[in-house]
């Protein structure tokens, strides 16, 4: 199992979820952040830190946004030559991200 970032995210990019990873799980592209699954521990932590509810457990993410959980895996194959994120950077808040609930 491991923690899934989902179409939320998108153009958004809080990046208050790095803050509290204690494994150093998250990748970013310019579009968003994604988790990579081996170091996830499933400790919980992210998913309510993220204002726009981005993550989910890869067991419980709605069914619109399933592809993602590959999508995380691909990406952060992709992103190992310099996406890693270790800390909180400023809000990305794109035209396409959407209101903090
Ligand atoms: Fe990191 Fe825990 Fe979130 Fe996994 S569930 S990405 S270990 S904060
Ligand atoms: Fe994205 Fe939410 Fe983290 S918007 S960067 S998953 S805090």
């Amino acid at each position: 199992m491991a923690y899934v970032v989902c179409e939320p995210c998108n153009d958004c990019k809080y990046t208050d979820c790095v803050a509290v990873c204690p494994c150093d799980c998250f990748y970013q592209d310019d579009a968003q952040l994604y988790i990579d699954p081996n170091p996830c521990i499933d400790c919980d932590a992210c998913k309510s830190e993220c204002p726009v509810e981005a993550i989910f457990p890869d067991i419980a993410v709605p069914a619109q946004w399933g592809h993602f959980i590959a999508l995380n895996a691909e990406r952060v194959r992709a992103l190992q030559g310099g996406g890693h994120i270790t800390e909180r950077q400023p809000a990305k808040m794109g035209p396409g991200c959407r209101q903090p609930r």
